[in-house]
């Protein structure tokens, strides 16, 4: 059940803004481009449309593509979704209550709407929202961030299947939020947290299976990380299946925050950094790989 495309009440704004972690330049932009149906008519029409696609499909994980005007570069077109995702956040707060899931994992989990605006300002040079897709799943119900790792319901697709699972059946997804190291103490923490949150929260769909798909899991970076990294030892953690896929777009973005750089203008301040630009001049790819494991 829903109440339909409602915007919170700006008195209560400065706190949402907090507990999502929107910092100060987006919190400015996103009240200075504030929609209204009567100023913005056409707009308020297609917000209206996305939160009504997105909330329909409440706890559902499958990808979800949400009607969206074609996206201008004015900030209310820019800021679209993060429209559509504070307009939402009453309705995913009240499944996440229905749920019993603990308030400080329901906001560690919707905090993630704050690094993802950073993120594309970053990525494009200015300040919006232009994905929906990813944050659909923290808005819907179906991700949960339990301490350094996030976990997504989902079902095991035809190419994770390997000889311990079949094809639909429920796993977890696991996802690296860029929220400092990744280190071994506090992925044991997050792992050993997602099964009985799981079985708690989400009894319909039991599962021990996790599965990961990352440039972390491409085995080639153990030819230039130290055996004791903790992405190399992030890996060594999955087994892995299929061959993936060309994963330099997906390492360049998620280390240096670029779409199609020139290799000259990279930094090389870190042995990472190094090692990808050394492995591209050497006229070699990454992967991206799928990998699992038992929680
Ligand atoms: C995953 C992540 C937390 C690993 O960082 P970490 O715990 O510091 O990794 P390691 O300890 O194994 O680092 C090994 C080397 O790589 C460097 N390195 C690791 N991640 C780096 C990054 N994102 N940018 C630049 N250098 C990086 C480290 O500085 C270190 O080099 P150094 O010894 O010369 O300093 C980090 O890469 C990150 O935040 N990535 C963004 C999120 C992401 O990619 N998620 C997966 C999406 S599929």
């Amino acid at each position: 059940m829903t109440r339909g495309f409602r915007l919170p009440d700006r008195t209560y704004l400065p706190a949402i803004f907090e507990r999502l972690a929107i910092d100060e330049q987006d919190q400015h932009e996103i009240v200075a481009a504030w929609p209204s149906p009567d100023a913005d008519p056409t707009t308020w029409r297609s917000l209206v449309r996305a939160h009504a696609t997105l909330v329909a499909d409440m706890g559902g994980f499958e990808p979800l593509e949400l009607p969206a005007p074609a996206m201008d570069s004015t900030p209310l077109g820019r800021y679209f979704f993060a429209y559509v995702y504070l307009a939402a956040l009453a309705d995913v707060r009240r499944f996440h209550a229905r749920r019993g899931i603990p308030d400080e994992v329901s906001w560690a989990t919707l905090s993630d709407l704050g690094r993802n605006l950073k993120r594309d300002r970053l990525l494009l040079g200015d300040g919006g929202l232009r994905t929906s897709g990813w944050l659909t799943l923290h808005f819907r119900g179906s991700i949960y961030q339990l301490g350094r790792l996030q976990f997504t319901r989902m079902n095991v697709r035809a190419a994770h299947v390997a000889d311990a699972f079949r094809e639909g059946e429920p796993a977890l997804g696991i996802h690296i939020p860029e929220s400092g190291p990744l280190t071994p103490e506090a992925c044991d923490d997050s792992l050993a947290q997602a099964r009985p949150f799981f079985a708690r929260h989400f009894p319909e769909t039991p599962t021990r299976l996790a599965i990961c798909t990352s440039w972390l899991l491409d085995p080639q970076l153990a030819e230039y990380l130290a055996p004791d990294s903790n992405v190399v030892r992030f890996g060594r953690r999955f087994r892995l299946v299929g061959e993936g896929y060309d994963g330099d777009a997906d390492i360049l973005r998620f280390v240096f925050h670029r779409i199609t750089p020139r290799i000259d203008d990279l930094p090389q301040r870190t042995t990472l950094e190094r090692a990808i630009v050394a492995h591209l001049r050497a006229g070699k790819h990454w992967r991206s790989r799928t990998g699992w494991l038992v929680l």
